[in-house]
């Protein structure tokens, strides 16, 4: 494949070698089930799947770890086994859909806090919808659609005082910015591997051990189970009570690797980088571009429209010049019908990212006015 310009990391980030390498290895060289027998490949990779697992809760400074699919899951999980009918779950109109499809799933009263013209969060409209009744709120820490990040330490603390758990999607937040669960003190936190270099089909629930103990398992089978029998079926203790079944246990290591590697780079360095992207490409784009999005604080991603020209036809021509960005819906239909529109173009960035890359995209940006207006 012809090598691209690549501006899409809020969807899905490119691999580092020594993720394939890692991966590679394991199927080729080292393979084994976990947790389930005595012999050699096995006693391996229940070390490395649980090595990885320890190294994510010290990444997130967490209590406990589960490994599910994705952000997607993650919050599914926590609909299913947190939520009942009826209850009530207070998110934003600038989530994802997966912040929005599983709580509606679930019949849960979904209450919506409004975002202003920039796509901050409106807070006195939080405090004014927020009640004893709310039992979760969740919210995106950043927004894949806005780029907003929410001031989440002042979210999280309204929700407790009003009796509310919180969770937080950090599908944006996890790969670009710190992240410390316990002086956030965030009930439910979830990512994605591959947002984060990591592989497709893992991501992470990380929760307080308490609320945990509480919660019925998401899903039954094996490895989860204590005993069985056909009366009755007594559970592991969290987190082997929600991990069901033979695990991904090439994408839990690959994703172990994948920390490692943002852990070696550091992720102050990380967020440095990209803000400098962000502003960069920002000040570049002002005067090109109707931006969606101009939170004061933001992740590493820019939303734009180009009045007269749709967005699918820029996507178009910029794959034709070797640069790929997002186009459509970005899994946000309510935040699109918030800003007026139905699609936008996206790009987002990666600390790999360079400024020379930003002015590619910008003269191929003004060719594309120049033809397509
Ligand atoms: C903010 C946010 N939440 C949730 C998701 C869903 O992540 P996944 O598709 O990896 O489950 C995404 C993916 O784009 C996202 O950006």
């Amino acid at each position: 494949m012809r090598s691209m310009i690549y501006f899409d990391s809020a969807a899905t980030t490119q691999k580092p070698k020594i993720v394939i390498d890692e991966i590679t290895r394991f199927y080729s060289e080292e393979y084994g089930t976990v947790h389930r027998a005595v012999y050699d490949s096995c006693l391996k990779a229940t070390e490395k799947y649980e090595a990885a697992r320890r190294r994510i809760k010290s990444f997130l400074n967490a209590d406990e770890v589960i490994f599910t699919k994705g952000t997607t899951d993650a919050i599914n999980l926590v609909a299913s086994s947190f939520i009942s009918e009826g209850d009530e779950v207070l998110i934003s109109e600038m989530e994802h859909h997966s912040n929005i499809v599983p709580w509606q799933l679930r019949k849960a009263k979904l209450l919506v806090v409004p975002i202003d013209d920039k796509g901050e969060i409106i807070l006195s409209e939080f405090k004014k919808k927020i009640t004893k009744n709310t039992k979760l709120v969740s919210i995106a820490h950043i927004a894949n659609a806005t780029g907003t990040q929410n001031p989440i330490e002042e979210i999280i603390a309204i929700a407790h005082a009003n009796g509310a758990k919180a969770l937080i999607d950090g599908a944006q937040s996890a790969p670009h910015i710190p992240v410390d669960l316990q002086k956030l003190d965030c009930d439910f936190f979830a990512f994605s591997g591959h947002k984060i270099y990591g592989p497709t089909g893992i991501g992470v629930l990380s929760a307080k051990k308490e609320l945990l103990e509480q919660m019925p398992p998401y899903q039954g089978g094996g490895d989860m189970v204590d005993k069985v029998t056909f009366e009755k079926t007594t559970f592991q203790p969290s987190p082997l009570k929600f991990e069901a079944g033979t695990p991904h246990i090439a994408g839990v290591i690959g994703l172990g690797v994948a920390i490692k590697y943002v852990q070696e780079i550091g992720l102050e360095t990380i967020a440095a980088k990209e803000q400098e992207l962000l502003h960069y490409a920002t000040q570049k784009l002002t005067d090109l571009v109707t931006i969606i999005g101009t939170a004061q604080k933001k992740g590493a991603i820019i939303t734009f429209i180009i009045p007269g020209i749709h967005p699918l036809d820029i996507g178009s021509f910029l794959n034709l010049k070797g640069i790929a960005v997002r186009t459509g819906h970005l899994c946000a239909q309510p935040t699109m019908a918030r800003f007026g529109i139905t699609g936008a173009v996206r790009i987002s960035f990666s600390f790999t990212n360079t400024f020379a890359e930003i002015d590619i995209l910008v003269a191929s940006l003004q060719e594309a006015i120049s033809l397509l207006r």
